[in-house]
């Protein structure tokens, strides 16, 4: 990220950032005042009893390549933890395989297997997971390990788009006292797709939505915009040439996410550079869109097991966004990684 634009996360995030920064305070109020209070280390923000958790699993395609022991790390400490943090879902934001082959669809698979029947999760496809890796059409392997039938037994899956495939998903379920839906759609989501996320999101006004993409929010922290931003932001959707059009993330917001009350989240991948953003949008009703880009496949071993917690309080305003490694057993503290969000649910 440029220095401007993390300028412009930090001040963006201001606001949210209070009950982090009181975190910090109060570390640094006890300490040794020869020390600068900004280069004392901020201590992870502890687990608040009665909390509900979601687990995101970012771009495991070099894990699925080089690393499988990483994504059974990561969906073994999901299970180990489950009960600890109340695990109540796992986001995988697409690029599950880096070439679309079956040897990497099966590692994944494999590693997802340790979370069937003991946590619920929802998975994308992105640009790696189509044709041979390059998202020239939409062809991909995804169903034959991931199919619908994996997941029709859960309470929580509502449905697909397509019958049979399981490019285009939804879930709900209800935590903290709040009904959810989580709506899991495709690499660059086709007007099509839209249209049938836009009945899914009427149908179940009454549930704060999370809405799962591959790729949404860039590295700048604003959104994919290809008619406004072109090449500048790279790796955009529509750079790929996708058979059957696609649409990137401004384009999302303005056809699909704005235009429902309910949209709260939306969570995506693939960017490079730190692979980090965030960014509040109030959608047409006022409400507040809490938009992250959570991506660690630039980091050692293709991500060294990062993922990202989002810890919702039971005081229901509160969100505690975390970034934790199981590979090293530590949490990362940084103003993009740790922060919390202040609504009301
Ligand atoms: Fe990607």
């Amino acid at each position: 990220m440029k220095k401007t634009n993390r300028r412009q996360f930090i001040a963006g995030m201001t606001a949210t950032l209070a009950l982090a920064k009181s975190n910090l305070s109060a570390q640094t109020s006890g300490a040794d005042k020869k020390e600068k209070p900004a280069e004392a280390p901020k201590k992870p923000l502890p687990f608040v009893p009665g909390s509900w958790t979601l687990v995101v699993l970012p771009d495991i395609q070099g894990y699925s390549t080089f690393f499988p022991g990483l994504t059974n790390l990561q969906t073994q400490w999901v299970a180990d933890n489950k009960d600890k943090y109340n695990i109540a879902y796992v986001l995988q934001n697409g690029d599950v395989t880096n070439h679309n082959i079956e040897l990497e669809w099966d590692r994944a698979s494999k590693a997802f297997s340790k979370l069937d029947g003991v946590v619920p999760y929802a998975i994308v496809p992105g640009n790696h997971d189509y044709c041979q890796g390059n998202a020239k059409d939409r062809t991909t392997l995804m169903n034959n390990n991931f199919s619908p039938d994996r997941f029709a037994k859960w309470p929580t899956f509502g449905g697909v788009m397509d019958e049979g495939r399981i490019e285009n998903s939804y879930h709900l379920f209800k935590a903290g006292g709040q009904d959810w839906l989580i709506l899991a759609l495709e690499w660059g989501p086709r007007d099509k797709t839209l249209k049938w996320a836009d009945q899914i999101l009427t149908k179940y006004h009454k549930h704060k939505a999370i809405i799962m993409t591959h790729a949404y929010l860039y590295s700048d922290s604003t959104r994919y915009d290809w008619e406004a931003k072109g090449y500048s932001q790279g790796a955009s959707p529509h750079g790929y040439g996708t058979e059957g059009g696609v649409n990137d993330g401004e384009e999302m917001w303005n056809k699909l996410i704005k235009k429902h009350a309910n949209t709260f989240m939306t969570i995506n991948g693939h960017v490079l550079n730190d692979g980090l953003g965030f960014l509040e949008s109030k959608n047409d009703f006022g409400n507040s869109v809490y938009q992250m880009l959570v991506n660690f496949q630039m980091r050692p071993l293709g991500g060294t097991s990062w993922l990202r917690l989002i810890e919702f309080l039971p005081d229901k305003k509160t969100i505690q966004v975390k970034t934790y490694c199981p590979l090293k057993e530590e949490y990362e503290t940084g103003p993009e990684s740790q922060f919390v969000i202040q609504t009301q649910l």
